[in-house]
This record gives C-alpha cells, structure tokens and sequence, in this order.
C-alpha cells in the first residue's frame, strides 16, 4: 500500500548504508514488525538529484507487473515529506552479493547457476519494451564533459588533457579531444537513441543484489532478490548493454579493487612521466595478487552473466561497450578523490579512445 504521509515508526534498529543523498535504515513499527526505510537527507544534503531518485525508485517498485512483485522488495509505503522515502519489506534472512563474494562461500558452480539465473530474470523478464523518452545519450555526454572538465582544472588529472598520451601501452587522445571525435566521428551517440529501449534495472552490480545468507536448499543461488533500482543520474530504461556493463565493471573485480585502492597508477603528476618522443607514459595495474581480489580471480563471477546476455541479445557491441565503461568511469571521476580517482580518470581516458577506434 502506498501512502502519503510517512509511517511512524516506534525504533530504528540499524543503519544499513549512510549514502551521500539518502539514508537506508532497518526500522521497527509499534507492532514490531521490521522494515528497511530509505530517505532522502532533506533539501540541504539531497539536491536535486537525491529527491528524484527517491521518488523514481519507489515509483519503479509500484510499477512492476504481478511476476516480478518477487525480484525486488515488497514497497510498503512511499511519502513525499518532510522528504521523499519509502518503505519496503526487509529481507532479514540475506546479504549482498558483494558480501558473500568476498566471504567466498560459493564455489564456481553455484557462481554460475545465480549468474545464469540472473540473466533469465533480467534479460528475460525485467527488459521489456520501454516508451520511456530516451535521455541516456544526453547524459553519457554531459557526464563525460563534466569529467573533462573536473580534470582540467584538477592538479593531478590536468596533465590527462595534455597530447600525446600513451595509457597501458596505447596511445590516447585527451578525453576533451575525444568527446569532440565521439559526436563529429562516430554514430555511437546516436545508437544509444536508435535502439530498442528497455526497461534496465539501471544499477546492477554485486552490491544491489541480495541472497539468503546460508542455505542448505539446492536452488539457493536462484533466490535472488534486487534492491536499489535506477541509476543515480536517474537512467532506468535504454539498451540492454548498460546493466550488463554495469554489472561487469564490478563482477570482473576492477571496480572493487579501485574502490579498495588495489590499483597502481603510473606517469600521473606534473614533471613526470615524460618518455620517448614527448610521450606521457601512464598506466593503471590491478593488484590482482591481493588477496582482498582473490574473490574475484577464484571465482569468475561475470563470464556466465554475458554468456546469458549473448544468447538473448546477440554479439555484444564492444565499440558501446567501451563507451559505456567510459561513461561508468567518467562518474566516478566526479565523486572520488586520490588514487581510485586517478585510475577512474585513465580508465575513462583510454575506454573513450577505445570506443572511437572500434567504430572508426
Ligand atoms: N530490503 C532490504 N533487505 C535487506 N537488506 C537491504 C534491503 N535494502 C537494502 N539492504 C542493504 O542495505 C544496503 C544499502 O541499500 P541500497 O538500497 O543499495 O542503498 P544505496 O542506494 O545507498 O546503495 C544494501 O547493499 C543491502 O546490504
Ligand atoms: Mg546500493
């Protein structure tokens, strides 16, 4: 039942997550039921941004047809003030998938059957056809001029925008002179819009997926459970690509090791790096040797998820692939500091050049 005005509720008995726009709480009600809340900061925090996504998560979960009520939480209420929020049904019994990853307990071929049955879900029954007014290609743009921008007039990323780069062994134009190329050369921007729209989910990955957290039962990889809808740029419908790139840019192990600094940058900083022939040599390593990423080189988390996609979707396109890491990346420039910043930075730079030459 959706409400508006927001449901006293006798205790709060945990904070689940403290985001930069919302607050996610496990909640108790005067008949000690619990539920997990979710609510806008207010005004101050939110901006823009925060209120509408709050507002389109809720709005997400009403809308789901009668098959997919069990993929995602039960919406229990939703309110607009004192500031938008909702409740949903809390899932005590689970945890994240990014958690249970890094506990190791599944082995390869539990990995392999959620995968596969996250792709039948996904693919299979949450895309369906979307009317939604396509403003994915707008956004892509903007954010990548966005990070531009943040790096020219950064004092480590500025010298990102200087010529003859050259990033893990390839040589890269400056992202500025790229996102020219990108709308004067290249049709991507375009495809985005001229596909068929679907439905997404908008941000899947690891974290965003919840599973019960023992289970003797044979199925219990498949009983899976989506949280946390729509991108935080308000993105929930456009081509199938976007979730499972998405997914990848964190199942494949690199987002996490950005996050939790595993990464080694290279050639960043100004008087250094200059090689060969007036070449900035810079590069990016995933310390893979970790033994924080054994949970990601143990077990490949990813492979079956795009095996799924392939077989409901066709070929992936790698030239929108690459953009699409470009934009992920490009994100994340906006919102990290030091070395996970640094390497979101390259990772942009050298995905967008990697996108034109593919559809050159
Ligand atoms: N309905 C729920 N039941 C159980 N745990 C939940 C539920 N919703 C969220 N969580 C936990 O809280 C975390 C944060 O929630 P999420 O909606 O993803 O917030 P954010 O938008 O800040 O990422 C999740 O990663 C998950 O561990
Ligand atoms: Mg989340």
């Amino acid at each position: 039942m959706v409400t508006s005005t927001r449901p006293n509720l006798a205790a709060v008995d945990a904070l689940l997550r403290d985001g930069y726009w919302d607050r996610t709480e496990i909640i108790r009600m005067a008949d000690g039921s619990q539920r997990v809340r979710k609510q806008s900061k207010g005004q101050q925090s939110a901006g823009p941004w925060g209120m509408d996504n709050l507002r389109s998560e809720a709005q997400y979960l009403q809308d789901l047809e009668p098959h997919l009520i069990d993929l995602f939480p039960r919406l229990i209420a939703s309110w607009e003030q004192p500031a938008p929020g909702y409740d949903m049904s809390y899932h005590k019994e689970c945890v994240d998938l990014g958690q249970l990853a890094r506990a190791k307990v599944f082995n390869q071929q539990q990995a392999d059957q959620f995968q596969t049955h996250l792709g039948k879900r996904v693919f299979g029954q949450l895309h369906t056809p979307s009317k939604a007014t396509c403003i994915l290609s707008a956004n892509v743009l903007d954010t990548l001029k966005k990070a531009s921008y943040a790096m020219a007039s950064s004092a480590d990323l500025a010298c990102l925008l200087e010529d003859n780069l050259n990033i893990n062994g390839s040589n890269c134009c400056p992202i500025s002179t790229n996102i020219s190329r990108l709308t004067s050369e290249t049709q991507l921007l375009q495809t985005i819009d001229s596909q068929p729209q679907v439905r997404l989910h908008g941000d899947l990955f690891l974290e965003n997926i919840l599973l019960p957290k023992f289970s003797s039962l044979k199925q219990w990889p498949t009983q899976l459970v989506l949280i946390d809808p729509v991108s935080v740029a308000g993105i929930r419908s456009g081509l199938p690509l976007f979730d499972l790139a998405k997914y990848e840019s964190y199942a494949t192990g690199e987002l996490p090791a950005m996050r939790r600094g595993h990464v080694q940058v290279r050639g960043i900083g100004i008087g250094i790096g200059i090689g060969r022939e007036n070449t900035r040599d810079l590069g990016f390593t995933i310390d893979w040797h970790d033994t924080d990423m054994k949970a990601y080189t143990e077990v490949n988390w990813h492979s079956s998820l795009r095996q799924s996609y392939v077989s409901h979707y066709g070929a992936v396109d790698e030239a929108m692939y690459a953009l699409l890491q470009a934009y992920f990346a490009a994100a994340m420039v906006l919102c990290t500091e030091g070395i996970e910043r640094q390497a979101r930075a390259l990772k942009a730079s050298l995905s967008l050049e990697y996108a034109i030459s593919l559809s050159l």
